[in-house]
């Protein structure tokens, strides 16, 4: 789905820590990096999965790159036909313009549909607020996504509250796309729904993806739904990419022991070639309290000397893969076929 290699968004070094205040005076005592130097790019037309554990920072950065929160530092580039425009230091009404490329889809359907208006509504509330189109051209134009996306005529009329989970997250799909923002940042979107379903839910946003060109950042902590969707993938560990590489490269060849653990815990339909699962023990480090050298040590099961002294850097060990393991190139991790 990669249409081509044209960059639409670059994310660098990215920072989002979260103060930690204590005290009568709320004094600042500490930080969660929740975000913490995140690097990326995402191409024209292409989905990058982020994938990794809850809690590891997937939605901040998200919201992060959208200029939901105000990121501690780094730099996101959004390249529009032709120019690059700097998101973190755009002033709040330039921002509002650059908004409608930049669009979300939640986890929680429910939350993001306004519950006292309709359906169609919903969708043209967006419209409205960005100023686009006649009061016509708008109904319509909602009405059009809301067909597309697989919803009746009688449904338009309807509240949010009547619908299933699944048509619900059709309409905040709906309501998401109606400005035809070039990047998208899915946040769990099938995570509340049945997995018939999700499949569905990921299908419809994959032909919408090829109608409107769309790029999007596809969060989820499921690394079966990661490898369905992704182009490339990305995966996280407390708040730093780990592993980045091609769908079926980092499928085929993991090169971080975090990202063969999340291989092997996704269930397999043949018994051929079955392998056992890695149980990761323990939890993930406190974002707020990291350990010195490589953030996965606790739970490693290579880690040796070096490992507890020095920080592995994200390094491309072979044509856009990369890497933050000391022992990449030493061992032989076991991969899944695509
Ligand atoms: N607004 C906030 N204030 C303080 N800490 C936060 C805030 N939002 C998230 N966190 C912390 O940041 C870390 C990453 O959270 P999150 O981005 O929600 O992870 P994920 O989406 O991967 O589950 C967690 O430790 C979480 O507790
Ligand atoms: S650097 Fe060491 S602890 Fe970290 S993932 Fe690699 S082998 Fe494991
Ligand atoms: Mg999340």
């Amino acid at each position: 789905m990669n249409e081509n290699g044209t960059p639409i968004l670059e994310v660098r070094d990215l920072r989002q820590f979260f103060p930690i205040q204590a005290g009568f005076l709320r004094r600042t005592i500490g930080y969660v990096k929740a975000v913490n130097g995140v690097s990326f790019t995402i191409n024209a037309g292409e989905t990058l999965g982020l994938v990794g554990e809850s809690g590891c920072g997937k939605s901040t950065l998200g919201c992060a790159i959208l200029r939901l929160y105000e990121p501690t530092g780094g730099e996101v580039i959004l390249h529009d036909r032709y120019k690059e425009l700097s998101v973190l230091e755009l002033s709040p009404r330039e921002m509002r313009q650059v908004r409608a490329n930049m669009q979300m889809i939640f986890q929680d359907p429910f939350a993001s549909l306004n519950e006292r208006m309709t359906v169609l509504d919903n969708v043209i509330e967006p419209l409205v607020c960005n100023d686009i189109g006649t009061s016509k051209e708008q109904e319509a134009k909602a009405e059009d996504l809301l067909m597309q996306v697989g919803l009746q005529k009688e449904h338009l009329r309807r509240y949010p509250h009547s619908f299933s989970g699944g048509q619900r997250q059709r309409i905040g799909i709906a309501r998401a796309l109606s400005i035809e923002p070039k990047f998208v940042v899915a946040d769990e979107p099938v995570f509340a729904l049945d997995v018939s379903v999700q499949a569905q839910i990921l299908n419809l946003m994959q032909e919408l993806q090829a109608e409107f060109g769309l790029s999007y950042l596809f969060i989820s902590h499921d690394m079966a739904v990661i490898r369905y969707v992704s182009d490339r993938i990305a995966v996280m560990y407390v708040g730093k990419l780990v592993e980045y590489a091609e769908r079926d490269e980092l499928l085929q060849h993991p090169a971080h022991p975090y990202t063969e653990a999340l291989h092997s815990a996704v269930p397999r339909l043949t018994q051929r070639g079955r392998r056992d699962r890695i149980i990761l023990e323990g939890a993930p480090p406190d974002p707020s309290d990291l350990p010195r050298g490589c953030v996965f040590q606790t739970r490693c099961r290579y880690a040796e000397a070096k490992c507890r002294e020095e920080e592995p850097k994200l390094r491309e060990i072979s044509g856009g893969h990369f890497v933050a393991c000391h022992l990449a190139e030493e061992l032989n991790l076991v991969g899944i076929q695509s």
